[in-house]
């Protein structure tokens, strides 16, 4: 099966690019301090050369104390700005792109992180229900105040990444983190603007957001929004029981200014509702009339869940033909890109036998 159309470029109103691979946002752990180092620059270069079209980088915590979530995480303000510029010209000077993916973990803290008890976790409604139970920690709820300045905080964030370089903004409103503590009514009884008993309603957190980083990046910069449709430590929660569901979740945030949706799903094969193939992307693009990415265990055999252990490759034609159908615009790719950085260029010219395999070590060794 010819791969042409994952090589082909990719035109949105705001945003070009050379094809259609998009490196998929992977936590490295690999900043001390919150720096990104000169490994970092190498890292971010190597998958640029290899022709990934869109590099999205790791989670990246905001200026708000309680974003972070794990030890070594960069962060987008500060010292890291002249960091990052070296980070997004290495990658322009190839010839891609870089999106930067801003976070904040809220109460989904790792209980190996060094917390800082003067900083506590907060949540929605100081509420953690959210991995397993031993994982369990005391978590405290936003006020008004503080939810509003979180808001400010991401914004903050969206006119750095635009001043680092970066060509656009990915808002990480996926697998139960902190904007998704605000989707789900299980972390989310709030009964200020920010709570509500429809998904619609506890979308509007994630509305002020864009509107916020709408504010200070301009009309022009395009604003990436990921989300899933299941969480970290609780998977079998689904935000969208059906499209109905999903239509109620996109068309707001639509409104507010999402240039391009992320679905996340751990693999893009599988259905997301029944009575039709559509995936999760599929769906997005459907409904809003958007740009969409999909992603999910491309050129592997297992999906991202079971990353310790290893996943011998697998065909990548059902993806070409999803894209062929039109189904979604870019794909995502994460761990095959972890395992081979020039994964892109040996799909393009057929050397499929030349692929690095994906093992476990690949997430010890992220360089
Ligand atoms: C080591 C690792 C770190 C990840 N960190 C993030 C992250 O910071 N932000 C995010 O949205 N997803 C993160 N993910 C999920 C990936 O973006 C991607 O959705 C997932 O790996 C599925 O793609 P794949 O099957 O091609 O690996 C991470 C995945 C891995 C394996």
């Amino acid at each position: 099966m010819t791969t042409n159309i994952l090589f082909s470029e990719f035109k949105s109103t705001k945003l070009s690019l050379k094809n259609r691979i998009v490196m998929a946002p992977m936590t490295r752990s690999q900043s001390p301090g919150h720096i990104p180092t000169s490994l970092s620059v190498d890292y971010y270069r190597r998958r640029a050369e290899g022709g990934v079209g869109l590099i999205i980088t790791e989670g990246i915590n905001i200026d708000d104390p309680s974003s972070a979530g794990y030890s070594d995480v960069p962060i987008l303000h500060g010292e890291a700005l002249s960091a990052w510029k070296l980070v997004t010209g290495a990658v322009h000077e190839c010839g891609q792109k870089i999106a930067a993916q801003i976070w904040h973990v809220g109460c989904n803290r790792s209980k190996d992180f060094d917390l800082d008890n003067n900083i506590p976790s907060v949540s929605p409604s100081g509420i953690y229900y959210l991995g397993p139970e031993e994982q369990k920690h005391s978590v405290s709820e936003l006020s008004l105040k503080q939810t509003e300045e979180i808001i400010e905080s991401f914004a903050r964030a969206a006119a750095n990444a635009k001043e680092a370089g970066f060509d656009a903004i990915e808002l990480h409103g996926a697998h139960g983190y902190l904007i998704d503590q605000f989707f789900w009514d299980k972390t989310n009884q709030r009964t200020d603007r920010f709570g509500g008993d429809t998904l619609k309603e506890r979308t509007r957190f994630a509305q002020e957001i864009l509107k916020a980083c709408r504010r200070q990046v301009g009309s022009e910069f395009p604003i990436i929004f990921r989300f899933s449709n299941w969480k970290l430590g609780a998977y079998d929660h689904h935000l969208f029981q059906s499209s109905h569901d999903l239509e109620q979740f996109l068309e707001p945030l639509t409104a507010a200014g999402v240039d391009i949706f992320h679905a996340s799903t751990r693999n893009l094969n599988t259905p997301e509702f029944d009575n039709s193939n559509l995936n999760l992307a599929g769906w997005t693009k459907k409904i809003s009339g958007l740009p969409t990415i999909s992603v999910g265990s491309v050129g592997l055999e297992q999906d991202f869940i079971q990353s310790f252990t290893k996943s011998p490759s697998n065909s990548i034609d059902p993806l070409i033909e999803r894209l062929e159908s039109d189904e979604f615009d870019l794909v995502a790719v994460g761990r095959a890109l972890l395992a081979d950085p020039h994964w892109a260029k040996k799909v393009e010219s057929g050397d499929f036998s030349n692929i690095l395999p994906y093992t476990p070590d690949c997430l010890s060794r992220l360089y």
